[in-house]
């Protein structure tokens, strides 16, 4: 059973990686939307890995997630419950559907085990998004197994391309009414450097009324709802210090419960004269890995030691994942790793996690 899904993919990539990637993707998302909760699910299933962890008062059953924008319409909850991640985070959603960017708008960088993509939040919008939400069973078949805590669950908020920077806390505060009521926790996405001047959130004054829009929000759905659902930031990795500091201080000052580091980066350093390194978007998988650790690192430094930090970018192997926890995260996220290495890195990267905090213990 363990060996079936590393073996099922190596003979997947191939066929996959025969076809234009956002392609591959779609008709993986197809496959997988049909898929969960039959017994088919069985080519990726795998037993999860039991390492819980509390964090922003929320009990992750293991430290490893699914990151934001593998699942943006938020169709294939359950499949990725199976494959035993502990968290997983779908979305980035906006209000409004939009079509994101012209293709082709994604590219495998294979010599470096990386992706370029400018899709610029293309997605069917937060009445669908919803929809796919409420149908996931995953909270009422237990996703770990019988007895076992239900995976958590995150919901990914963002901007619509044609909504201008300025009115950006209208678009959040659409997104955090209609997510809240369904997330285990909210990430507000301000990181793509696929929408037009999202990244300008991050700095100081657009961040610091942001973030007290979004505080005063989240007070009144707590209050009406009784309870309070954690928000945790998703920034960048192309960041300085000074910059890194002012964010973990804004952080703070607005009662975020997290951060979300990184997400991917414009840097080509790491992938300059290979095919396709020329492309604009967002660079992710290993190039990343270096400047994502760099960041938590200094968050970690500027947040203190309890602030819960969610690492990601670059995590191919468990190593790769046990780097993460070692540079300050608290539990990690994959994207790029699962196109490259399938499912099998989940619990790889879980067990190895596990095995850490055991001998650290
Ligand atoms: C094709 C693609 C689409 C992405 N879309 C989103 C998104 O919609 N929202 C988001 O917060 N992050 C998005 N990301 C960023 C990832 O969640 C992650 O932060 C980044 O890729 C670094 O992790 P990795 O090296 O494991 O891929 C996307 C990444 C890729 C490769």
């Amino acid at each position: 059973m363990l060996l079936l899904p590393s073996s099922l993919y190596g003979l997947a990539r191939p066929f996959l990686f025969g076809f234009d990637p956002e392609h591959a993707h779609e008709l993986t998302l197809d496959g997988l939307a049909r898929t969960q909760n039959t017994p088919l699910a069985c080519a990726y299933a795998a037993p999860r890995v039991d390492d819980p962890i509390t964090l922003a008062g929320l009990e992750f059953p293991n430290r490893v997630g699914l990151a934001a924008g593998l699942d943006k319409n938020a169709r294939c909850i359950d499949a990725f419950a199976a494959m035993g991640f502990g968290f997983v985070e779908v979305g980035t959603v906006t209000p409004k559907a939009q079509p994101g960017n012209p293709k082709p708008r994604m590219f495998r960088l294979p010599q470096r085990d990386a992706l370029i993509n400018r899709l610029g939040f293309n997605n069917e919008g937060l009445d669908a998004f919803l929809a796919n939400v409420q149908k996931a069973r995953f909270r009422k078949n237990g996703g770990g197994g019988a007895g076992k805590k239900p995976m958590l669950l995150g919901l990914n908020i963002g901007k619509n391309a044609a909504t201008p920077i300025e009115r950006a806390v209208d678009d959040y505060l659409a997104c955090l009414d209609g997510v809240y009521a369904h997330a285990d926790y909210v990430t507000i996405n301000i990181s793509s450097p696929n929408t037009a001047n999202l990244r300008t959130l991050q700095s100081d004054e657009a961040l610091d009324a942001l973030l007290g829009a979004i505080a005063e929000r989240r007070q009144a759905l707590a209050q009406r709802s009784g309870r309070r659902v954690p928000l945790f930031v998703k920034i960048a990795p192309d960041l300085d210090q000074a910059q890194v500091d002012v964010i973990a201080a804004t952080l703070q000052r607005h009662g975020m419960d997290g951060v979300i580091a990184t997400n991917t980066t414009l840097a080509r350093d790491a992938v300059a004269g290979l095919p396709h390194a020329g492309e604009a978007g967002g660079l992710s998988g290993a190039p990343v890995r270096e400047a994502s650790n760099r960041v938590i690192a200094q968050l970690r430094a500027a947040l203190g030691p309890s602030f819960p930090i969610i690492g990601v970018g670059g995590i191919l192997s468990a190593a790769d994942a046990k780097a993460k926890i070692a540079a300050g995260a608290d539990v990690v996220q994959i994207y790029t790793g699962l196109i490259y290495r399938g499912p099998a890195l989940v619990r790889e990267a879980a067990q190895a996690l596990l095995q850490q905090s055991r001998s650290t213990a």
